[in-house]
């Protein structure tokens, strides 16, 4: 690899983004093993020079991720029994594109689907996905739609929820990796008032505008979406930019889990 030459600027950069990410920009070797390679490299550094607010170190699991409460989520893919399934070779699969789609997101940000009915283990290997790239020292972030709509619901007559809505919005928007588990299950509030909606809505907006590069086209941030509802179900329930955004258009970064079993039952 050749040797990289920075800016001022760019060299200030740097040596945050080795107390934030422990890389040494001036080690090639170190580089070329985290599988970084310049122009992606470049990129980070540039992205960690524009967060002026630390609000986290490098490797980090945000401890204020919403839960959904019965989740797992040390899971490892190491974890993944394909034999728990009778489709065999389809568990297999599914685990394999999930661990080459943490991979290509390391080397660059990507948007990710896991699509499927529940119980098939959707949420297990976006987990797995988090895991691995924490180890790789990226910041990652779980949040469940549905606690996030319940949340949504309670800020208007209370004050710290409003609070941690916007403390969880400035996370969301510049955590690397941030898994939007079970897009689509707040749809079965639709009921409720709708301003409360609109809200959700504008909120996911904002953060799903600051981790898309839109005049450049570029994802920014990596984000990863799993859900039961189909892309079409998702446009009739969000703003079908919104969903634009957010989703992958590229089918290499979807995961299709039909065939599999709910394992739940
Ligand atoms: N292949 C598998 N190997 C090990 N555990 C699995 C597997 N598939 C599903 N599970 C377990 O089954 C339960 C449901 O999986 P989960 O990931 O929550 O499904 P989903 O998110 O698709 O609803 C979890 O406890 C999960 O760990
Ligand atoms: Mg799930």
């Amino acid at each position: 690899m050749a040797g990289i030459t920075f800016s001022t600027a760019q060299r200030d950069a740097a040596k945050h983004l080795k107390e934030f990410y422990g890389i040494d920009v001036n080690d090639p070797e170190q580089l070329a093993k985290m599988e970084i390679n310049v122009r992606n490299y470049r990129k980070r550094v540039e992205r960690s020079f524009n967060k002026q607010n630390v609000l986290y170190k490098a490797g980090t699991y945000i401890n204020s991720s919403l839960f959904n409460g019965n989740q797992r989520i040390d899971f490892l893919f190491t974890d993944w029994k394909p034999d728990k399934q009778k489709n065999v070779v389809k568990a297999k699969e599914v685990a394999n594109r999930c661990f080459l789609l943490a991979k290509k997101m390391f080397a660059e940000p990507q948007k990710a689907l896991l699509s499927g009915k529940p119980g098939v283990g959707k949420t297990s290997l976006a987990m797995a996905m988090l895991n691995a790239l924490c180890k790789k020292n990226l910041t990652v972030m779980t949040v469940s739609t549905l606690e996030l709509a319940r949340l949504m619901q309670k800020r208007i007559e209370n004050k710290d929820v409003q609070d941690k809505l916007d403390y969880l919005q400035n996370l969301m928007e510049t955590v690397d990796v941030l898994l939007l588990d079970d897009f689509g299950t707040e749809g079965s509030m639709k009921n409720e008032s709708k301003s409360v909606r609109q809200d959700l809505q504008e909120y996911l907006f904002r953060i799903a505008n600051s981790r898309i590069d839109l005049n450049r086209n570029e994802v920014v941030n990596s984000t990863i979406i799993t859900t039961n509802c189909s892309t079409k179900d998702l446009e009739t329930m969000y703003n079908p930019k919104l969903i634009s955004r957010l989703l992958p258009h590229s089918s290499d970064n979807i995961v299709d889990f039909t065939g599999l079993e709910d394992l739940r039952v």
